[in-house]
């Protein structure tokens, strides 16, 4: 368990925290760079391109944004991404993500890309990673923001699909530092992909999963003891089985969650209804991210703020415990998890005195 530096936070007024939360620095890990393409970008894209979309305008496009769950949403993510065809559309939508993330005072962000959904539309591997990683070295020398790239495959496909994905990748592997599981999550178990991990395992991958958003808790076990990932996305559904969650607390083990997206697809009624204090209280290794932002209503401050302003129970500690927890469950190195994390401790050290 982390120990927390000697800093007075229960000096810090409730009222101080939106604007605490906002400025406080933080990593996102849980962010489909897919996911961040805005409706104006996806029309402007469709017009470069001749592609012909079956919304009249930016407007009518929003309005089927009402989810009723994780499919009826993938069905419409899997169209707008239907506008990306060069490496300049790639470029162009994750330096948007990246200006966004450097306002909400990101350091550090990993960001999950999907080659299958392009791969199938004839775009090669090779256009989305020039794409994507040219982004990654501009974020770092424009904007000062960390990134890097993790590798999703599609579990709704085959094993067969993953696997030649995965190799059609490797020529471009030092632009990804992971991989890790995403789409359809019902039906297709993480032991699916259990050879496809494996062989990223010997790698030297890093692994990560989609688990627990809409499945049961059985699936973040076998993402645990089968994939043997390093941390859950999403985990909330493993409220539904006691001992996983003392086992989660005990072996700490980073859940990625994802407030505004579990709202918006009907995990959780409402974001009064979500169970993250809970989880925070039974001393699991949250974080906080915005999964697919421009679908979801809003980007990483916007979960931040709006899950504290939904459950009045969450205090100050939880919100420098949340940003720490973040720069920990990171993939990046040790010396910047030290800056990034003293630079916290600075910021929470000054509200506190402040108070
Ligand atoms: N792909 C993009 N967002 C996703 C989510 N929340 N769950 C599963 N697959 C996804
Ligand atoms: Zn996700």
């Amino acid at each position: 368990m982390t120990t927390l530096p000697d800093i007075a936070f229960d000096a810090i007024p409730r009222a101080a925290l939106p604007a605490l939360l906002r400025r406080m620095p933080k990593a996102e890990l849980h962010l489909h760079i897919e996911g961040s393409l805005e409706p104006e970008l996806i029309f402007a894209l469709a017009q470069q391109h001749g592609v012909a979309l079956p919304y009249a305008d930016v407007e009518a496009l929003r309005r089927a944004y009402a989810f009723t769950d994780l499919q009826s949403f993938l069905d419409i993510y899997y169209a707008g991404a239907s506008v990306l065809l060069q490496a300049a559309d790639f470029e162009a939508m994750a330096m948007a993500y990246f200006e966004r993330a450097a306002a909400d005072n990101v350091r550090h962000a990993e960001l999950f890309f999907d080659p299958q959904t392009h791969t199938e539309r004839g775009v090669p591997v090779s256009t989305v990673i020039e794409g994507l990683s040219g982004a990654v070295a501009r974020a770092k020398q424009e904007l000062g923001v960390s990134a890097s790239l993790i590798l999703c495959f599609l579990r709704h496909l085959d094993e067969a699909s993953a696997f030649a994905t995965l190799e059609a990748a490797l020529p471009f592997r030092q632009h990804f530092i992971g991989v890790g599981l995403d789409s359809s999550e019902r039906g297709n178990p993480p032991e699916k992909f259990a050879r496809v991990y494996a062989r990223c395992r010997e790698l030297g991958l890093h692994l990560v999963a989609h688990a627990g958003e809409e499945g049961p808790p059985a699936y973040i076990e076998t993402a645990l003891d089968v994939l043997k990932v390093e941390r859950i996305d999403h985990g909330v559904r493993c409220v539904d089985d006691p001992a996983l969650v003392q086992r989660l607390a005990r072996e700490q083990v980073p859940l990625t969650v994802c407030p505004l997206s579990n709202v918006k697809l009907c995990v959780f009624d409402a974001l009064d209804k979500h169970n993250l204090k809970a989880l925070l209280d039974a001393g699991l290794k949250v974080t906080i991210n915005s999964d697919d932002p421009a679908y979801f209503g809003g980007y990483v401050n916007a979960n931040y703020t709006e899950t504290f302003a939904a459950l009045p129970a969450l205090t100050a500690r939880d919100a420098y415990l949340l940003a720490r927890n973040s720069f920990e469950a990171s993939f990046a190195g040790d010396a910047d998890k030290a800056v990034w994390i003293a630079e916290l401790d600075a910021v929470f050290r000054e509200a506190a005195a402040r108070a």
